[in-house]
């Protein structure tokens, strides 16, 4: 089987997988890092969203194997310690989830959008998110969360 070596969450990984693994189930069920979710089997819904790189990616999308030697980061791996990243806080504040399921795809992907557009419209954001299903919330206080934690990430 091959090795994979990389960095998640700052920290350095590597372990055995199979050829075909899919990045997604290496985090959660390699790592338990179980933040990231899978809500279809299509490529479809965006809850297991992480940062490659720097870039928002379906990471149901990816195998294992093509995260090799990149840098990885998870929805555990937002915080900074007990300090919510200003997007989660911005999701919390503004009641941005229901049930909570889609909530980590959201925020890596609003995090992505605001590292390339710091001040989005509603527009903007209701663009981006064409790759996330939400099934509770309507939407509405998700591009809500999304403005102010793009405001927070300015201070
Ligand atoms: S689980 Fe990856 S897009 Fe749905
Ligand atoms: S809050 Fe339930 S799917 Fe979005």
């Amino acid at each position: 089987m091959p090795t994979v070596s990389l960095t998640v969450n700052g920290k350095s990984v590597s372990g055995e997988v199979e050829a075909r693994t899919l990045l997604v189930h290496f985090l959660r069920e390699k790592l338990s890092l179980t933040g990231t979710h899978v809500g279809c089997d299509t490529s479809q819904c965006g809850a297991c969203v992480v940062h490659v790189n720097g870039k928002s990616v379906k990471s149901c999308t990816m195998l294992a194997v093509q995260a090799d030697g990149a840098k990885v980061t998870t929805i555990e791996g937002l915080a900074n310690g007990a300090e919510l990243h200003p997007m989660q806080a911005a999701f919390r504040e503004h009641h941005g989830l229901q049930c909570g399921f889609c909530t980590p795809g959201m925020v890596m992907s609003a995090v992505d959008l605001v590292q390339n557009n710091p001040a989005p419209s509603e527009k903007d954001v209701r663009e981006w998110l064409e790759g996330n299903i939400c099934r509770c919330t309507g939407y509405h206080n998700i591009v809500k969360a999304i403005q102010a934690g793009a405001q927070a990430m300015k201070r």
